[in-house]
């Protein structure tokens, strides 16, 4: 009895995506013309702006307990997620099915599961709204602009599934292209795809590589996805991947610039390997607005990898969350039951896992003003995606 978990997830998928959906299938007839007459990109307009709410829109642990009429949402959001709130994800008829039917473990698929989806499916809805007024406050007009295919740069595709995935880097994409290899069928289980085989075979293809119909079909009826870690984590994260242990690219590439200009009396060795930046130097270069070198993407903000405000994404996870997160997307978008996230960590399997105390021990590093610059660096990722303050002197 496979139907009830998947017959859940898909009805609720339905509901909390269906309705960005729909508006975007009706406008997609419209966009062939877009596309037509607009040479320098694709119009992905879809969806109505609302105005920007003044309160503090909390993420779904805050507002755990409130119902959403206290959350005060914005009229012509209601208009688009009232289903999403207030109506019960299945008939009566189906609810009755579901609660009978044992789902495949034996137990019951009864209010508990039904309740976990729930919170799963209002979290994404908040960060969405969350993520579109911070768009609209501070990019006011992005989402109206032509997509150009630099700005799909980052966006692997997955026909089968219909999925747009944007790639963070320290952000569990390694995992999330093994995923997408096995949904696209080019291989039977991630367990099979070395870290190697998942960032350089070329079975995943970019968006950037469609035209410009089959760009802005996909924008338009795909489930975008994307998934984004605290910033400070996700910056220390890369820091000690690429900085910590031999690295032919990193090392030569970043490390020689970054010593000679932000270390006095650096040794010959030093200046020749680039081998033993330290946090704080990497940090001074991140800062400076005359870098020795330019950005990389393990430590450019997510706001400019993956343009959100531009491309509006349906789903948006947490790494602080991320198995849960993206079994129920696969679950919702109806992956194979046997295909769940998998759990390898490729780079330097032995060292721990870059967690908020780690952090903490590398800001430490820096004195306030640094802590400061980097915050800013980072703010419009701790806007969109919600994240609170890391230290309490920032302002
Ligand atoms: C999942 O199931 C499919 C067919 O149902 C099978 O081909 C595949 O090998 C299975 N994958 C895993 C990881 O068990
Ligand atoms: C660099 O070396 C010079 C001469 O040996 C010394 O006077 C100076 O203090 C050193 N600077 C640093 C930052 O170590
Ligand atoms: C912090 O470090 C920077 C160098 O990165 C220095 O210019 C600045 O004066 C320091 N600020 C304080 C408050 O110590």
């Amino acid at each position: 009895m496979k139907l009830p978990c998947s017959l859940l997830y898909s009805l609720w998928f339905l509901l909390l995506l269906g309705a960005g959906s729909l508006l975007l299938l009706v406008r997609l007839q419209d966009l062939t013309e877009v596309v037509l007459l607009q040479t320098p990109g694709v119009n992905v307009q879809v969806a109505p702006r609302w105005p920007v709410e003044q309160d503090d829109v909390t993420d779904s642990d805050a507002t755990a307990g409130q119902t959403p009429d206290q959350l005060k949402v914005p009229e012509s959001l209601l208009v688009l997620e009232d289903s999403v709130v207030s109506k019960p994800p299945v008939t009566k008829r189906q609810r009755k099915l579901l609660l009978k039917s044992p789902n495949p473990s034996g137990a019951p698929a009864g209010r508990e599961e039904e309740a976990r989806l729930h919170k799963l499916g209002t979290t994404q809805a908040l960060r969405r709204r969350l993520l579109a007024e911070v768009c609209s406050k501070y990019q006011p007009g992005v989402g109206e602009q032509l997509v150009s295919q630099r700005q799909v740069s980052r966006v692997y595709v997955e026909d089968r599934s219909h999925l747009l995935y944007c790639e963070v880097p320290k952000v569990g994409c390694s995992n999330w292209k093994r995923v997408l290899m096995v949904l696209g069928g080019g291989a039977t289980s991630t367990r099979d795809i070395p870290h190697d085989a998942a960032h350089y075979a070329n079975h995943l293809r970019r968006l950037e590589s469609y035209d410009r119909a089959g760009i802005a079909e996909r924008l338009l009826s795909y489930t975008k996805v994307l998934f984004v870690r605290e910033p400070f984590e996700r910056l220390v994260s890369a820091f000690r991947d690429k900085f910590e242990s031999p690295n032919s690219y990193y090392h030569p590439v970043f490390g020689r610039p970054i010593i000679s200009r932000y270390r006095a009396n650096a040794t010959r060795a030093a200046l020749r390997t680039g081998a033993g930046v330290t946090f704080r130097e990497f940090v001074q270069y991140l800062l400076d607005v005359r870098r020795p070198v330019g950005m990389d993407i393990h430590w450019e903000p997510v706001s400019q990898l993956c343009n959100p405000c531009l491309l509006r994404y349906n789903f948006i996870g947490k790494f602080e969350s991320l198995k849960e997160e993206a079994d129920f997307l696969l679950q919702s978008v109806g992956a194979p039951q046997n295909l769940t996230f998998p759990d390898f960590k490729d780079r330097n399997p032995r060292a721990e896992r870059t967690s908020s105390r780690i952090t903490q021990k590398y800001f430490s590093q820096l004195n306030a003003t640094e802590r400061q610059k980097a915050f800013d660096f980072y703010y419009m990722d701790y806007l969109m995606f919600n994240y609170p303050k890391p230290f309490k002197d920032l302002h």
